[in-house]
């Protein structure tokens, strides 16, 4: 064709922009909640040793298998895949990459809806004098579909579709809209962060509460931060170690792959793909411990965050914290935690789009207009039963099935590729042609042994999850022939109860029909 070959329009856009892509809500809602829940100071080990041994590795697999793919007109996974390996199953399996971002894009932007959203409430004032339970009660009532205090019908579902809209319009301009949202968006979200965590530091140590005089920030900062070794023997911690490390660096996804198959086969990758998961490891780990986590801490205690952790706090607690700071700067807080919250989720929606838009034009001649609607009908079609049965639960399934089985899966198979079939010796090639560092040898080997062999450990682990995660003495059991007693979070266990579930969700929703 005549038409200017896509590509990116500079070095630093398409660093903000893989940034973007990595950056996102997973960093704020999700890391905080998995590192409480699986015991603070315990989960950071696991999780470091995760990203030096599975993200960079994985990192660097992915933006070189892009890159190389892209040498040959390839931009999404199917195809980048098929130019590395010989048999035709490649294509097959790299449909993984376009179809888990379509899962996961379906619940992703409901939240970044939810975030959008709250940024308006913040602003008018919604939480003015509610209670705790009041703010709880709002959330409880946005998601069920109920009252709108704007007026507006169906409200989540309204924010829900023009959220969805944006992300459309955004893709329909092409790889250039995806950058200026990128600098527009990064850097606001990094003074957001920095804002709100030098808030948090400031609340330090005086119980701000006659509910819970032992309220202290800092206790949420030392648990989080005191390493405690003997996790390092606990499967279920380094499962979820690697899970959060996958989900946050957008790995097994499709999307790097396909950002990277923009580049020109001259340019760098080794840099690059390092100061992106570096970048994305700041804000997760500097920023994304230092908010939710101490601010609760030093209002209501740090028994109170360890025993209801979990995703809503960002949107039924922090509203009604930062009321305690005056109407003035509860707006300004408000606004910045979810606008942050927004600009985190919004650069990485739109690098799930890119993949079918990819396909759809290397395979069919799509221009990015049509490329970027349809991907917009497809994750409306996908996301509606998220907002209209929340309350059943489908919402988990999206994350467990689409956002984390289905990336180690993937993963798994492209290391493997890349390694073992594409060969480790032009697999370095590819990684260390155009680097403007240099790699160190050890990832060599690093990625063709050790990379496998753990993804196969995560998903073996979470495969046959013994019940209660006890694995010394199910291990007994099973040497002393009474066999392997499954869990109903193992993946087995969940498969064979996924249809039942659904059935039940189905009754459910019919009587709330009635
Ligand atoms: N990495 C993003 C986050 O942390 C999520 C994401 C996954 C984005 C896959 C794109 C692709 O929230
Ligand atoms: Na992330």
């Amino acid at each position: 064709t005549s038409l200017p070959k896509e590509a990116w329009g500079s070095r630093l856009g398409l660093i903000l922009a893989m940034a973007g892509n990595a950056v996102g809500l997973g960093n704020f809602l999700r890391f905080p909640v998995q590192a409480v829940q699986n015991g603070g100071g315990a989960f950071i080990i696991p999780y470091l040793v995760c990203f030096f041994l599975l993200g960079i590795p994985l990192l660097f697999i992915e933006w070189s298998s892009g890159r190389f793919g892209g040498k040959f007109g390839n931009h999404s996974t199917p195809f980048i895949l098929d130019s590395m390996g010989k048999r035709a199953a490649w294509k097959y399996i790299g449909v993984f990459g376009i179809f888990t971002n379509i899962g996961v894009v379906a619940y992703y932007t409901y939240i970044e809806s939810w975030s959008f959203s709250y940024v308006l409430h913040a602003l008018i004032g919604t939480f003015e004098g509610m209670s705790q339970s009041q703010v709880a009660q709002f959330f409880d009532e946005y998601i069920s579909l109920g009252s709108s205090t704007l007026g507006i019908p169906l409200e989540p579902l309204f924010f829900y579709v023009l959220v969805l809209f944006l992300n459309v319009y955004i893709l329909s301009k092409g790889l250039g809209g995806i950058e200026k949202v990128a600098k527009i968006g990064m850097p606001l979200l990094i003074l957001f962060g920095i804002l709100l965590a030098v808030t948090a530091y400031q609340l330090g140590d005086s119980g701000r509460s006659a509910e819970f005089p032992d309220a202290n920030a800092w206790d949420g900062f030392n648990f989080l931060w005191t390493p405690q070794f003997d996790s390092l023997l606990n499967p279920k911690v380094w499962l979820a170690a690697a899970g959060q490390i996958f989900f946050t660096l957008s790995v097994g996804m499709g999307t790097i792959q396909c950002y990277a198959a923009y580049l020109d086969s001259k340019d760098d990758i080794a840099l690059n793909s390092v100061s992106a998961g570096f970048m994305n490891e700041f804000v997760e780990v500097v920023l994304g411990s230092a908010i939710v986590i101490p601010i609760a801490a030093g209002y209501l205690g740090i028994d109170w965050v360890l025993e209801n952790a979990g995703f809503g706090m960002a949107f039924q607690t922090m509203p009604f914290l930062f009321q305690q700071w005056g109407e003035f700067f509860a707006a300004i807080a408000g606004v910045s935690w979810f606008g942050l919250l927004f600009f985190a989720g919004i650069t990485s929606s739109l690098a799930m789009g890119t993949p079918w838009m990819g396909f759809m034009k290397d395979e069919f001649g799509w221009g990015k207009k049509k490329g970027a609607y349809s991907f917009g009908l497809l994750a409306l079609i996908m996301g509606l039963p998220t907002v209209l049965f929340y309350h059943q639960g489908v919402f988990e399934e999206y994350d467990y099935w689409a956002g984390t089985v289905s990336l180690v899966v993937f993963a798994l198979l492209e290391s493997i590729l890349f390694a073992w079939v594409f060969g480790m010796n032009k697999g370095w090639n590819e990684i260390t042609t155009g680097a403007d560092i240099k790699v160190p040898q050890v990832y060599k080997f690093i990625i063709k042994y050790i990379t496998p062999l753990l993804l196969i450990f995560v998903f073996l682990g979470a495969l046959i999850t013994p019940e209660g995660n006890q694995w010394a003495s199910t291990i007994q059991s099973l040497f002393s022939g009474q066999g392997w007693n499954l869990d109903p979070g193992s993946i087995i266990e969940k498969l064979s109860h996924a249809d039942i579930k659904i059935e039940l969700a189905a009754s459910q929703s019919q009587e709330e029909i009635r």
